[in-house]
């Protein structure tokens, strides 16, 4: 599918739908390999500015490229870099062994950032990055359970010792609460049948994979691509951001930054469907915040080119001033 087919106008918008549910597909329909390639790495540097002695927070580490990029921008700056992943954290213990003295790494959620920084004996960090979402790699493992292209258990945590999996979540919710799910996260208009769907097959017994679950959705809406995203793309993206909380632990994030910034401090955060850009753009107006973009920021043609998923990305940064006064 070329790019061009990406953006056409159709029936669904594909704004609330992120990178990876469009074009995935290479040639013939094989699934092209990613690796995480780290989205607007100039532009969140310079949002933040580093400076010397500064002490900045990376809520969503995964491949570690904002922490990295962050850290050769200001040799003399320390990063508290954070994620619930723990793949993630042992993978950077090894690729970050260099610059482990400026790297402080912690298993968390970023919803408890404040806290986490008063047990490291950091009163106000000075600048905070959150690239939102999953992470390629989290994408890539069959057994994340998160992609409806290759066949894993139904799990989708981003924390694999933490809360629901997508299958139990889906068990407890009733057929009425689970096309609410669908419809609310993943903006799926044809909700209600894919969720009667979902549950006659659990109820079947026929629900054990990944692939199975997007054979129930198929099955309700039929195998058409719209607007070149696959049929159990929303739905897919809906129970995902449900298992793991997103759009609370994004709500609860932004709540503490205020708290957790020193003045004068930036937060730039990265958003990837048009539900978590909402949140940032309304906490942003904030009297806490002067806004630096008054538009978010997108990728450039170039890193489209270069990166799928830049394709979605929007780009918000807003510095934290004096008194709740903006000037
Ligand atoms: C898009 S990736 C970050 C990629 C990174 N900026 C890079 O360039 O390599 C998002 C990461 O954030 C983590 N994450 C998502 N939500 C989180 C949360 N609420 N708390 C902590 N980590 C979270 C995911 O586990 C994932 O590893």
């Amino acid at each position: 599918m070329s790019s061009l087919q990406l953006h056409l106008p159709g029936v669904l918008s594909t704004d609330s739908v992120e990178w990876i549910w469009r074009d995935d597909f290479d040639q013939e329909g094989d699934v092209k390999r990613f690796e995480h390639v780290t989205v607007m790495r100039h532009e969140v540097v310079s949002a933040l500015a580093p400076r010397p002695g500064g002490v900045y927070v990376d809520a969503t580490l995964g491949g570690g490229g904002h922490t990295v990029a962050l850290l050769g921008a200001e040799p003399k700056a320390r990063i508290v870099a954070l994620d619930r992943d723990p793949a993630a954290i042992a993978a950077a213990e090894e690729n970050l062994a260099t610059v482990a003295d400026r790297v402080m790494l912690v298993r968390a959620s970023f919803s408890r950032i404040r806290e986490q920084l008063t047990a490291l004996g950091i009163a106000h960090a000075d600048g905070l990055v959150a690239d939102l979402g999953v992470s390629s790699p989290q994408l890539d493992e069959a057994g994340r359970g998160m992609s409806f292209r290759r066949e894993g258990p139904i799990d989708m945590r981003m924390d694999p010792e933490q809360g629901e999996t997508a299958l139990e979540l889906m068990d407890r919710l009733s057929d009425d609460e689970l096309a609410n799910v669908i419809y609310q996260y993943g903006e799926e208009r044809r909700s209600r049948r894919i969720a009667r769907s979902i549950k006659k097959a659990l109820a079947a017994g026929e629900l054990r994979t990944t692939l199975d679950l997007r054979r129930a959705i198929v099955r309700a809406v039929g195998p058409a691509r719209v607007g070149g995203v696959d049929p159990a793309a929303r739905s897919f993206q809906a129970l995902r951001i449900a298992v793991n909380r997103e759009l609370e632990e994004l709500e609860a994030l932004l709540a503490s930054l205020p708290d957790v910034l020193s003045e004068g401090g930036v937060a730039a955060i990265l958003s990837f469907h048009s539900l978590e850009d909402r949140l940032v753009k309304r906490a942003f107006a904030q009297p806490e915040w002067e806004p630096l973009t008054k538009k978010p920021l997108v990728a450039s043609d170039e890193e489209h080119a270069l990166n799928a998923r830049s394709r979605s990305a929007k780009l918000r940064a807003a510095r934290r001033v004096a008194s709740g006064v903006a000037p």
